[in-house]
């Protein structure tokens, strides 16, 4: 699906005979670009903001970047301050689905378009923005889910018929959070024996991780499997788990998403079992369509980002040359 040219142009850009760059913010042929980052949670996000920084500084972009610090109201303030200065286009990853359609309609109103980058918006009204760039996060869950499903005999730790979960969940309410659940839920319900026990959120960071973790280890019996949202919280839990005296990745097996360089160091030390990868080298992609959308250029209304999954001997082979 494309978008119409008409509701991509930016603000100041008609004068500007298609060339890319409209100097809505100056008057010349750079192109300015908000940016309101959802934050530092994690390896995944500072990896997608070097992307997005460097990317920005390569094309000759200048790049006005925000860090909301997981806060949506903060993602707000930021997206309004852009509109104040009257940038060509404004890029963000909504911290959480919902509660964006007031501000989409202001830029929108401000003409100027709006790129969705890595998580997307619940709304009804997809004319508020211009294209989302992003993974599919369903997919991952349901990667993770076939994963487990597919190895469901070597999971049964203590070998009582059963393969019990722990979840740790993103943030509470966030795109990769909803998705990732659902996913892997809708490929473990094939087997019986795979049953989640406890589920609850740990934002995203390694702390939150490690605290929810140590919540599960007291709370539950028999843990088999833990499957963590992204690679931090994952490494939050094998903190817990060693200070249990348990190993990691025997013990207790540990499915994450990312495959950020720590994470997959820790798969290849064996204390991660599997992960899948989320791309966060968003930058090139981004700054290409930032481009196309300001000369009102139709685009994709969805890009997904191509990516892969991991096992052990996988993330050996692959460490070496990991950008992240
Ligand atoms: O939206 C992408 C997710 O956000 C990553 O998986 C996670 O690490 C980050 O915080």
């Amino acid at each position: 699906m494309t978008l119409g040219a008409a509701s991509l142009s930016a603000c100041g850009s008609s004068d500007s005979g298609g060339d890319s760059g409209s100097g809505g913010s100056g008057g010349d042929e750079t192109i300015t670009m908000g940016f309101a980052q959802v934050g530092a949670e994690s390896g995944w996000r500072t990896a997608n903001t070097t992307s997005i920084q460097d990317t920005a500084e390569a094309e000759g972009i200048d790049l006005k970047f925000s860090d909301a610090q997981q806060k949506q109201e903060n993602q707000i303030k930021a997206i309004r301050s852009y509109i104040q200065q009257k940038v060509d286009v404004i890029a963000f990853s909504p911290v959480v689905e919902t509660g964006w359609d007031t501000v989409l309609q202001e830029a929108k109103r401000a003409n100027i378009p709006v790129i969705l980058t890595d998580r997307s918006v619940d709304s009804e009204d997809d004319s508020l923005y211009a294209t989302f760039l992003g993974s599919d996060f369903v997919e991952e869950g349901e990667k993770a889910g076939q994963w487990l499903v597919d190895n469901a005999s070597d999971m049964d730790v203590d070998g009582d018929g059963s393969v019990k979960v722990v979840q740790l969940e993103g943030t509470t309410g966030s795109a990769p959070a909803i998705d990732r659940e659902e996913g892997f839920n809708s490929v473990i319900g094939s087997d019986d024996a795979i049953e989640v026990i406890a589920s609850q959120t740990g934002d995203f960071t390694r702390d939150g991780g490690k605290k929810v973790m140590e919540t599960f280890l007291s709370s539950e019996d028999g843990i088999d499997v833990v499957y963590a949202h992204n690679d931090d919280m994952g490494l939050g839990a094998i903190e817990a788990i060693k200070a249990e005296g348990l190993t990691p990745g025997e013990d207790i097996k540990i499915i994450t998403v990312d495959a950020v360089k720590d994470g997959m160091t820790a798969l290849a030390n064996g204390e991660i079992n599997f992960i899948v990868e989320c791309n966060p080298l968003l930058g090139p992609q981004l700054m290409d369509l930032a481009k196309q959308v300001v000369a009102g250029e139709e685009v994709e209304k969805r890009v997904v980002t191509e990516e892969t999954t991991f096992t052990q001997e996988q993330a050996k082979e692959a460490l070496p040359d990991r950008q992240y």
